[in-house]
């Protein structure tokens, strides 16, 4: 991959690329791409290793620590995270109340926002003590937050948070309405180790913007939210799993085989010049290893052969095609729909991993802030002068 900038400088200002794309707008020592180019590290560990043996807490830990934690440090970040689960201000389920079967990405924006205000102190602070216990608070709640928003809105009854399961396995039976097995529960947690972290992503790079402003962490993970909720983001495994069920019905209908069907599906989808969701990456070029770990939990759920078969089959074409690599979200779309989770919380639940990061860069980024304010090049006319109604409209 070339890695050739395409930066013009003009009067003293660079003039980057469009979207940013090879861009260093600063240094992290959270997460990123080794200098080599080759993996996605987590505070020196690679992704797919953290992803495969992390549980959810060591991951946290790791992430805002620096290190993997030891005994009492893995016992004292569990106690919190799990009691944070159950102290949701009421209230904030009562305003919860009040959402349309909306996006459920919308219920974690205006939940976090509602949290800020019960949660945030006046003056807000930035001391690292004060920041970690916030982190905290926003990776236990914001995942509530999306499940109450949902269950009220569908099913107009709230699941309650229980601090004696683990976060995964409480996160997902709010979530599915029924107690997951243990596979379940850790297929999900692995999932969401995946989603923790990525670099300067969209969402992440958002985060910062807002916490560059010295604004406090909730308004930021508020703008993350909002981030992500876009199909070339975090929306992506939805819609890959809306169109790969769109394929299924069509192999039926056809009497075809899917994981022979499914070529015929992508060329004609390409033909039209249409994405294929799930597909590229700014960064993996040739691989993703986050699906390998997603995989290895895909072929252990129900019809995970199947469904491992129709994957490979897509990446085979796409690859013959495109040279495009599938990405974490084409295997977490299939792993979710195994697991059972509605479709639309399928970005709602990729947030409740990459919170954790976003919490992490909030807080590199306030303790070493510059505000980021980039300048524009306007190429718009110039001139004009105001005309009052009558005179800008004659005809
Ligand atoms: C992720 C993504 C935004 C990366 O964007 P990027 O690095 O800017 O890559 P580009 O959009 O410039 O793509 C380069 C080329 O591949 C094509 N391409 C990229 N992703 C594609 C996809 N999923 N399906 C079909 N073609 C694709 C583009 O059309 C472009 O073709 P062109 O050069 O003929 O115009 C992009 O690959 C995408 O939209 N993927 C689908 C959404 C998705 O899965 N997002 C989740 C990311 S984890």
């Amino acid at each position: 991959m070339s890695n050739q900038v395409e930066c013009k400088v003009e009067n003293g200002y660079i003039i980057a690329p469009k979207g940013l794309k090879n861009v260093v707008p600063d240094v992290t020592y959270i997460s990123g791409v080794d200098p080599k180019g080759e993996h996605t590290i987590y505070r020196g560990y690679t992704i797919d290793d953290i992803g495969a043996n992390a549980s959810f807490y060591e991951a946290t830990w790791l992430f805002h620590k620096g290190e993997l934690p030891c005994d009492e440090e893995l016992k004292e970040i569990k106690k919190k995270i799990d009691t944070y689960r159950g102290q949701i201000p009421e209230k904030i389920f009562d305003a919860l109340k009040l959402v349309p079967k909306a996006h459920p990405m919308y219920y974690g924006a205006f939940g976090v926002t509602l949290l800020g205000q019960y949660n945030a102190p006046d003056e807000w602070r930035f001391d690292e003590d004060f920041l970690f216990e916030h982190a905290l608070r926003l990776i236990a709640q914001l995942p509530v937050i999306f499940a109450a928003g949902w269950n009220l809105a569908h099913h107009g009854t709230i699941i309650r948070p229980d601090p004696n399961l683990d976060h995964a396995k409480d996160v997902l039976r709010m979530i599915i309405r029924r107690m997951p097995s243990d596979l379940e529960a850790r297929a999900f947690e692995s999932s969401l180790v995946l989603y923790m972290d990525h670099g300067f992503n969209a969402s992440t790079f958002t985060t910062r913007v807002i916490a560059s402003t010295l604004s406090d962490m909730y308004s930021a993970i508020a703008g993350g939210i909002g981030a992500l909720k876009g199909p070339l983001h975090g929306g992506a495994n939805e819609k890959a799993l809306v169109m790969l069920l769109e394929a299924k019905k069509l192999a039926e209908e056809k009497g075809k085989p899917l994981e022979e069907y499914i070529e015929e599906y992508i060329l004609e989808k390409l033909a039209k010049k249409e994405k294929i969701m799930g597909f590229g990456h700014r960064v993996y070029k040739i691989h993703d290893p986050r699906t390998d770990v997603a995989a290895k939990y895909i072929q252990q759920l129900p019809e995970g052969e199947y469904w491992l078969k129709v994957l490979k089959k897509a990446e085979e074409v796409m690859w013959r095609e495109k040279k495009l690599p599938a990405n974490i979200d084409f295997y977490t779309a299939i792993l979710y729909y195994q697991l059972g989770i509605p479709i639309p919380m399928f970005t709602p639940v990729f947030a409740m991993g990459r919170i954790v990061g976003w919490t992490a860069h909030y807080i590199e980024q306030v303790l070493n802030n510059k505000i980021i304010r980039p300048s524009e090049k306007y190429v718009g006319p110039v001139g004009k002068k105001y005309q009052p109604l009558e005179a800008r409209c004659k005809k």
